[in-house]
C-alpha cells in the first residue's frame, strides 16, 4: 500500500498546490451557489427525496449492537428507523411501526428487545428478525398470511464497522456506493474499529450551511487560528473529486515530522501511510459523512437536516481497540481537543442562516479552494434531475471533467 501510484500523485497535487500563485489556468470560474437552495421549502423537499431518502446513509456503528436483540432507533429519515441485532447475528433495519395499527414497536432511543418485539397496543409479537409470530386473540381474525405482515425492511449493509440504511429498497449495493472514496481507505483496518465517543447536538440553520464548511479549508486561517492552522496548511491543500458526489481534501501539515502529543501513546493504525501520517485527509462520503482519518483514529461529523432552517450534528470517533476495559483517559482530552475546533466550525452557522434570508445576500460565490462544495451541489441536482430543480436554484454542472 505505501508504494501505491495515487500516494506519491497526491503528494505531488499538494506540492503543486503550495507553488502555484493563482487557479489553474484550465479551471473555470464557478458559477454562484443560489442563495434560495438554503431557505426554499420546494427545494427541501426536492432533496429530501432525491437525497436524503435514495442514498446510503451512516446510521450507527456495530459496538451500539453488542448482542442479539441490541438496537438503536435512527431517525433522520422520513419515519424512525430501528437497527436491530437478529439472533443469527446480522443487522437489519425496519421502519418502527407495528403493521396493525402503527404503534412504534419500540419506545427508548436504544435498548435491547427480549427474544421478541411485542407492540405495546395489541400485543402483536415480532421475532428479532422482523417476522410476526403472534397475534393477540387470534379467534378475532380471519386466517392470514404472517409471512406479508413482518415489520416493513429498510436497506441495512455494513462496511467495515458502519453502519448504513437507505430507504430506497432498489439502492445499488452500499460497497458499490462507496468504492470511489473507500478505495483510498480501505487499506486500514475499519473492521476492527471501535467507537470511541458519540455527542450530538441541533443547530438552527440549513444542513448545507453546515456541510459547505466541513468541505472547505479555505476558513482554516480565521475560524481556527488557535487550533487547525497551527498544525496544518490549508494552502497545501489537494482536492479530488469523485464519482457519487464523495469528494477529499488533503491537507498537509505544516511541519512533515509533527505528531499529535495527545495521541503519543495511543495505539495506531499500523496500514496508515504517509497519507494518513503526514496530512489531514478529510473524506466526505456523501452526502453527509465527513471523516478526517489519522493513525490513531478518526473523528466523523455527520450532518443531518430536520427541516428547511434546522439541523442535527453527530460528533462521532472511530478508532483502533484500546484492549480491555474502559475508554483510556487520554481520549478525554483528545475528543475535548476536537470538540473545541467543531464549535468553532459551528459559530457562524446560525448567523449565516439568518444572512442567508436577507435581500442582502444573492448567493455563494466559490473560489478553487472551495470546488468540493460546488461538487457536492451538482451531485444534488444530478439526483434530484435538473430538470425538476427551479431553473433559478440550479447550478450549472462544470465540474464533471475534473471528476476523478
Ligand atoms: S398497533 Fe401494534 S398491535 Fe395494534
Ligand atoms: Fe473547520
Amino acid at each position: 500500500m505505501t508504494d501505491s501510484p495515487w500516494i506519491a500523485k497526491w503528494i505531488a497535487c499538494v506540492a503543486q498546490e503550495r507553488a502555484r500563485t493563482e487557479p489553474p489556468a484550465h479551471f473555470p470560474p464557478l458559477p454562484a451557489i443560489p442563495a434560495g437552495r438554503y431557505i426554499d421549502p420546494e427545494f427541501f423537499a426536492l432533496e429530501c427525496d432525491a437525497v436524503w431518502r435514495r442514498t446510503w446513509l451512516y446510521a450507527g456503528h456495530v459496538d451500539q449492537l453488542p448482542a442479539p436483540g441490541s438496537y438503536f432507533l435512527w431517525s433522520y429519515g422520513s419515519a424512525p428507523v430501528v437497527v436491530l441485532r437478529g439472533d443469527d447475528g446480522e443487522i437489519r433495519a425496519f421502519y418502527n411501526t407495528c403493521r396493525h395499527r402503527g404503534a412504534p414497536v419500540v419506545r427508548a432511543a436504544e435498548g435491547r428487545v427480549g427474544t421478541t418485539l411485542v407492540c405495546g397496543y395489541h400485543g402483536w409479537t415480532y421475532d428479532r428478525q422482523g417476522k410476526l409470530r403472534a397475534v393477540t386473540d387470534r379467534r378475532d381474525w380471519a386466517p392470514f398470511d404472517f409471512a406479508c405482515y413482518g415489520l416493513s425492511p429498510v436497506r441495512c449493509e455494513i462496511f467495515g464497522t458502519w453502519i448504513f440504511v437507505c430507504e430506497d429498497a432498489a439502492v445499488q449495493p452500499l460497497a458499490d456506493f462507496l468504492a470511489p472514496a473507500a478505495r483510498y481507505f480501505q487499506h486500514l483496518p475499519l473492521d476492527k474499529l471501535r467507537l470511541a465517543n458519540r455527542r450530538g447536538f441541533d443547530v438552527a440553520c440549513n444542513a448545507k450551511v453546515l456541510i459547505d464548511n466541513f468541505l472547505e479549508a479555505y476558513h482554516f486561517r480565521l475560524l481556527h487560528a488557535k487550533t487547525t492552522d497551527r498544525i496544518f496548511d490549508n494552502l497545501g491543500t489537494s482536492i479530488h473529486l469523485w464519482q457519487n458526489g464523495h469528494s477529499i481534501m488533503l491537507s498537509p501539515n505544516r511541519r512533515a515530522d509533527w505528531i499529535d502529543p495527545g495521541t503519543i501513546g495511543m495505539p495506531e493504525m499500523r496500514e496508515s501511510t504517509a497519507i494518513e501520517r503526514h496530512h489531514n485527509p478529510s473524506y466526505c462520503v456523501f452526502p453527509n459523512f465527513i471523516v478526517p482519518i489519522a493513525p490513531t483514529g478518526m473523528p466523523s461529523v455527520t450532518i443531518w437536516p430536520r427541516t428547511v432552517r434546522t439541523s442535527s450534528v453527530e460528533v462521532l470517533w472511530f478508532a483502533p481497540s484500546w484492549g480491555d476495559g474502559p475508554r483510556p483517559p487520554l481520549w478525554d482530552t483528545r475528543v475535548a481537543n476536537f470538540d473545541r475546533i467543531v464549535d468553532e466550525d459551528i459559530q457562524f452557522a446560525e448567523p449565516i442562516q439568518q444572512s442567508i434570508e436577507s435581500p442582502g445576500f444573492r448567493g455563494v460565490p466559490l473560489n478553487y479552494q472551495e470546488r468540493r462544495i460546488y461538487h457536492w451541489h451538482e451531485e444534488v441536482d444530478r439526483r434530484i434531475g435538473a430538470d425538476r430543480v427551479p431553473a433559478a436554484l440550479r447550478v450549472e454542472p462544470m465540474l464533471a471533467r475534473f471528476v476523478e
